[in-house]
């Protein structure tokens, strides 16, 4: 099975003579198992007919910005939602320059401006529009922006001269999807424990203390690690939600059995908590379960602290991770609590979000977070948790091999 199998093209075709080469990506990439929906430029449209597109698509193609129908059905947030990766092909001069300037005056460029996916580009143009200083800079642009091209190959052209400009073939550009698509093995050979979820401190065998964490954000973290190759285990308190593919799972219920778990784990070279551990457990635990007696007082909870697993690991001598990272879940007074934490507990970097009631934050899909380290603050925008695990654990990777 190929690896772009289940996976989603995002195709944008802009206009040029080789728009008729999208065709053919579109036959190979559906043939490989890989879904495409096609974005047509009005000047695309004049080398390759939305019906051609859709017939081999097998899907809707989507040409105008302010149509209302294109809106109902998918709007140019949800088609960049919906994909893996948005490839221009062919991506003229004129669609790079308006990518490097941010403009957004038709469907393409807007999608282009509004998405969080990766990019590729395959360039097809005349060799002095190449070769031209605007394209050359308009190039360094996207690619320090992290956007990926194939080609353009270096031939005859339809205008009768020589040089780079034609577009990559389309199997060439394939390739660079599959390239694209095929996640980074940044982290291989590195082990990394990541806490999730609640946990349960239990009052008798058949009640305990829980908090509302989901585990989403913990979870989605381990899977982000382990996608970059990593070996991840997550140490989860009680979650209803699955596991992660490529984790091996330590399944605890209270802070103390988390923190033996954690222990258990270690060597590792990087250490996040992300689950929601009770700063209590009930001391006057019952062996049976506490009996209601008609005319008693109701019982009383003798609460202790709860170890702090994170301070704990990051305070284990040699057998420190190199990189801990902690949360800190605030409803007031986020930055100040947040740097607080990240001195007393010794983290390296401290994830910090506001988790009152109205940010739906907490149990939610979405989390708008604040990553704090020694070199300062940053703003992430709000995105869902699962971009956020993607973006960490990337940053993850990125100091681990510095
Ligand atoms: O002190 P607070 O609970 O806000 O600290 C949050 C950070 O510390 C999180 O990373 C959490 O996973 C971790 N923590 C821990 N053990 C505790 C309490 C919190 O690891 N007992």
């Amino acid at each position: 099975m190929s690896g772009l199998s289940g996976k989603r093209v995002l195709l944008i075709i802009s206009g040029g003579i080789a728009a008729f080469k999208a065709a053919e990506l579109i036959r190979l990439l559906r043939r490989a198992g890989c879904g495409v929906t096609c974005v047509l430029t009005d000047n695309g449209g004049q080398f390759v007919t939305p019906l051609t597109l859709q017939a081999l698509s097998e899907a809707k193609v989507y040409t105008e910005l302010f149509s209302l129908t294109d809106e109902n059905e998918m709007g140019h947030i949800q088609l960049s939602r919906a994909a893996d990766l948005l490839v221009v092909a062919p991506a003229t001069a004129n669609i790079l320059a308006k990518m490097a300037c941010g403009l957004a005056d038709d469907l393409a460029s807007t999608v282009l401006l509004a998405t969080d996916k990766p990019v590729l580009v395959a360039p097809a143009m005349n060799v002095r529009m190449w070769l031209h200083a605007a394209t050359r800079a308009n190039m360094a642009t996207l690619k320090g922006r992290g956007v990926a091209a194939i080609g353009p190959n270096e031939g005859a052209m339809a205008c009768n001269e020589y040089g780079p400009g034609r577009m990559a073939e389309p199997a060439e550009i394939l390739t660079a999807i599959e390239t694209a698509l095929l996640p980074s093995k940044k982290l291989a050979g590195r082990h990394v424990i990541v806490t999730s979820g609640p946990t349960h401190e239990p009052i008798d065998p058949v009640r305990y203390l829980a908090n509302r964490s989901s585990g989403r954000q913990g979870h989605s973290i381990a899977a982000a690690l382990a996608e970059l190759g990593a070996r991840v285990t997550l140490v989860s308190g009680p979650v209803s939600i699955p596991d992660p593919a490529g984790v091996t799972m330590r399944r605890v219920e209270s802070a103390a059995q988390m923190l033996a778990a954690c222990q258990a784990a270690l060597p590792a070279d990087a250490a996040v908590f992300a689950a929601a551990v009770a700063d209590w457990r009930v001391a006057n635990t019952s062996e049976g379960k506490i009996k209601k007696q008609p005319g008693t007082a109701a019982p009383s909870l003798e609460l202790v602290p709860n170890p702090d697993i994170l301070a704990t690991i990051a305070a284990s001598g040699p057998a420190r991770p190199r990189l801990v990272v902690g949360f800190a879940a605030e409803t007031d007074d986020l930055m100040a609590n947040a740097q607080g934490k990240l001195r007393r507990k010794n983290a390296d970097w401290i994830v910090a979000n506001d988790v009152s009631t109205e940010t739906g934050i907490m149990g939610g899909v979405e989390n708008e977070i604040h990553l704090i380290t020694a070199a300062g603050v940053e703003d992430w925008p709000r995105m869902e948790k699962q971009e956020v695990a993607r973006r960490l654990a990337a940053r993850i990777a990125e100091a681990l091999s510095s």
